[in-house]
């Protein structure tokens, strides 16, 4: 489906009835990342998936992006499904992006989950691994990124054994548009450090994070878990970054027990 928001045609999934969850992707994916999410969830909850602008279906502008406006974009969306509150997922960048809807748009929250993200902002390192990145799409292409990536998303065990699933993360990077892939890299290096809002955070908040992530490791979410009041958290074992993807069934459980808690 498709909704004009904020001047750009957003695509999304809305399935399913229930506590709706919405979910917000990684960089620098697209929404059928969650798919799994959907077949495993949509049974018991109104399951939100969304193309953030600059991937998939939605809308790659030529212009700035920033975290807040992907915020935006997601607040616009709820508006038009005349859903007043959700849990909202993200993983990775979808936390950084969890956090400015957190900042911008509280009482559009009614729980947290945050997968394999971190709190901290980029090092000066960091940011200026996103000027590179940002030159490689631009000069090679989305195919270029795709090999840097792939190894970063997935555990190896995962890139030795499972090639369709490392096909299916391929095609979903290489559908991107270059400006929606320079835009988020602008967008990631300029985000804010989160980490003196956690103790400030007063959704129930479930934080999730593969064992072995190496861009995100679980060092990162105890981090979160330690701040944020009551949070809790859940280390998928056998996961690298894309937790969602490696290990679908705990990944859902744990969201599906989480939920439950906030339907009793
Ligand atoms: C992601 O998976 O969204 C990215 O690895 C996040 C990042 O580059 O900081």
């Amino acid at each position: 489906m498709l909704a004009q928001v904020n001047d750009i045609s957003l695509a999304f999934n809305d399935q399913g009835t229930g506590l709706p969850l919405v979910f917000l992707h990684a960089f620098p994916l697209n929404r059928t990342m969650w798919s799994e999410q959907e077949k495993g969830l949509s049974a018991q909850f109104r399951v939100i998936t969304i193309d953030l602008r600059g991937h998939g279906e939605s809308d790659a502008p030529l212009w700035h992006y920033s975290l807040d406006q992907a915020a935006d974009d997601v607040r616009s969306l709820l508006d038009h499904l005349a859903i007043r509150d959700a849990i909202v997922v993200g993983l990775s960048m979808g936390g950084y992006i969890a956090f400015a809807f957190y900042r911008k748009y509280v009482e559009r929250i009614r729980a947290l989950v945050l997968a394999d993200t971190r709190a901290q902002a980029d090092t000066e390192d960091g940011r200026r691994a996103r000027f590179d990145m940002a030159q490689l799409a631009y000069r090679q292409g989305s195919g270029a990124i795709a090999d840097v990536m792939l190894p970063k998303l997935l555990s190896s065990t995962t890139i030795q054994t499972r090639p369709e699933l490392v096909q299916q993360v391929r095609t979903m990077i290489e559908g991107n548009q270059v400006s929606g892939i320079a835009g988020d890299l602008m967008a990631m290096a300029a985000r804010p450090d989160s980490t003196p809002l956690l103790e400030r955070i007063r959704c129930p908040t479930q934080i999730i994070v593969g064992e072995l992530d190496v861009p995100t490791p679980p060092v990162d979410a105890r981090l979160m878990s330690e701040k944020i009041p009551n949070a809790r958290l859940a280390v998928i074992p056998k996961a690298g970054h894309l937790s969602n993807l490696e290990q679908p069934e705990l990944f859902n459980e744990t969201i599906r027990s989480f939920g439950l808690t906030l339907t009793t």
